[in-house]
């Protein structure tokens, strides 16, 4: 595989924004959502991770979230999330908009990181707002099945965007600038299936695609590479040197 017309697009095109998706962590062992072998495979996202679940059955979505967290945890960064981050560092990637709560962009040094679907840093309290930090949660969740708000005792809800909530106003603004910015975005490891995030790329210039498999916007990208992620990243830092 020839990564040379994306290295050449990337030097070209800047500014240059990245968004990311779940297949950029799944060479960190955590599974993607769409695929055969993905998350929602085999677990209705309606029951464990909508907003409508998390109202009337509190404990099911945290009893998802609990065991999600410490596998998030347990993963460590990969080849894709440390060459964004070179990227980063040498000024040809300006930020990296990601749908991934699983911080792993932040552990592998990038700086300008935009969590559109939240993370796992947090859970909060729909009712006083009050924030709970993870270790917080993680203690209460060895005690009991859903963490509670320390000033008002109600059940807090896990600091990420679950469906049916709108996505976290100041996030999403931040990201469409940065689009409408950018002179390149590049797409690596998402379907780009969900919205409002996937209608980004069109904000940009361009777009350039890294994904193993289709995308909804395979036929607005100038570049598709079809090839997992870390090798491909690592090829096009390769390629700059
Ligand atoms: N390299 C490149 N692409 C990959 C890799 C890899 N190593 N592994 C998986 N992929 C691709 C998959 O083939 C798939 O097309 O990444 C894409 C992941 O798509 P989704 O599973 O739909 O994940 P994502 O786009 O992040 O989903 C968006 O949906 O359920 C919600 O909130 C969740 O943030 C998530 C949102």
């Amino acid at each position: 595989m020839s990564v040379a017309p994306l290295a050449a697009l990337l030097r070209e095109s800047q500014p240059c924004v990245v968004l990311t998706g779940a297949g950029v962590s799944t060479e960190s062992g955590i599974p993607d959502f769409r695929s055969a072998s993905g998350i929602w495979a085999d677990v209705d996202p309606f029951e464990v991770a909508s907003i409508h679940a998390f109202l009337s059955n509190p404990e099911r979505v945290w009893s998802f979230y609990r065991a999600r967290i410490h596998s998030l945890l347990a993963a460590e960064p990969n080849a894709a999330h440390h060459a964004l981050a070179e990227l980063e560092r040498r000024g040809l990637v300006c930020a990296v908009v990601t749908q991934n709560i699983d911080t792993l962009h932040t552990r592998a040094g990038s700086r300008e990181i935009v969590e559109v679907h939240g993370s796992i840093r947090t859970a909060v309290c729909r009712g006083c707002g009050t924030e709970e930090t993870l270790e917080g949660v993680l203690a209460q969740l060895d005690e009991r099945p859903a963490p509670i708000c320390s000033a008002c005792g109600a059940i807090l809800k896990p600091g990420v965007v679950l469906f049916g909530e709108l996505l976290p106003a100041g996030a999403m603004e931040r990201a469409t600038e940065l689009a409408r910015g950018a002179e390149l975005m590049l797409v690596v490891g998402s379907s780009l299936e969900v919205w409002p995030v996937a209608g980004l790329p069109l904000e940009a210039r361009a777009l350039a695609i890294v994904n193993r498999g289709p995308t909804a916007l395979d036929d607005r990208a100038l570049l598709k590479v079809d090839a997992p992620a870390g090798e491909t990243l690592i090829a096009v830092v390769e390629a700059l040197d």
